[in-house]
């Protein structure tokens, strides 16, 4: 029997890391938002001076990233989100992100990780996926006040040109490309409240989780 995973894909400001917070608290398992190792290697690999678009030199900057990174402030930016994206199509930067990911989502007790590749990469035999999407329109408005909160304001223009981008490349790459897996629940949060998304995730992942214990 594999360990209780919960794996939650989706594009940006789809709401996933809301939901995997949420699904964390709810079934008492620690989260791993990986977003935030990409964005760690893109924002070393910029202050470093790296050419972003160099896999062997970004991917040996990827080695290099330590957890207390994850808490700057300076991954949360619309900047980050950029830079996370460029990094994350080298095959190099996905690799020493592996192990780390695998490690998490070992933990005896079970683990929820949220991201692009979860459920396809990471942890394909996962007992619980969903892949969490929304109208780029819709999240492009929610990432526009997240950043408005943060104190960066942006025309949502940019932000939904910033979405459109990203949706591409992350979806285009050849290295694990962003993609709903087969047995992915999905969950479309476009008309959603946060907890009406949440909700219906717990719904889910309950059903998931009876399937699981008696398997
Ligand atoms: O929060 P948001 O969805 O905007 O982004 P994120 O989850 O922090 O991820 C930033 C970028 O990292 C994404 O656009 C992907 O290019 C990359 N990423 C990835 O390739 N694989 C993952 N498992 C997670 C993120
Ligand atoms: O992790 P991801 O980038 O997919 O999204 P998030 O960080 O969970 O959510 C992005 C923003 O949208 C946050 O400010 C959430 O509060 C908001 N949100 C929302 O307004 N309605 C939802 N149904 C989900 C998220």
């Amino acid at each position: 029997m594999t360990t209780f995973v919960i794996a939650v894909d989706g594009p940006a400001a789809s709401g996933k890391g809301t939901i995997a917070t949420r699904l964390g608290a709810a079934f008492g398992l620690p989260v791993l938002d990986t977003g935030l190792l990409y964005r760690g290697v893109g924002v070393l690999a910029e202050r470093a001076g790296a050419d972003l678009d160099d896999p062997e030199r970004v991917g040996a900057v990827a080695t290099t990233l330590t957890a207390d990174l994850l808490d700057d402030a300076a991954l949360r930016t619309r900047a980050a989100g950029e830079l996370a994206s460029r990094v994350a199509v080298h095959p190099q930067v996905r690799a020493a992100l592996l192990d780390f990911q695998r490690s998490f989502a070992a933990r005896p007790g079970g683990a929820v990780l949220d991201g692009r590749d979860i459920g396809t990469v990471i942890c394909p035999d996962a007992p619980a996926k969903l892949y969490v999407t929304a109208t780029p329109e819709v999240r492009a408005e929610r990432r526009w006040k997240q950043l408005a909160g943060q104190g960066e304001s942006v025309a949502y223009e940019d932000v939904l040109a910033d979405i459109r981008r990203r949706d591409a490349r992350d979806g285009g790459r050849e290295a694990a490309p962003m993609t709903q897996a087969p047995d992915a629940n999905l969950l479309d949060t476009t008309e959603m409240t946060i907890e009406q998304a949440a909700d219906a995730a717990r719904r889910i992942v309950e059903a998931a989780r009876a399937r699981w214990e008696t398997s």
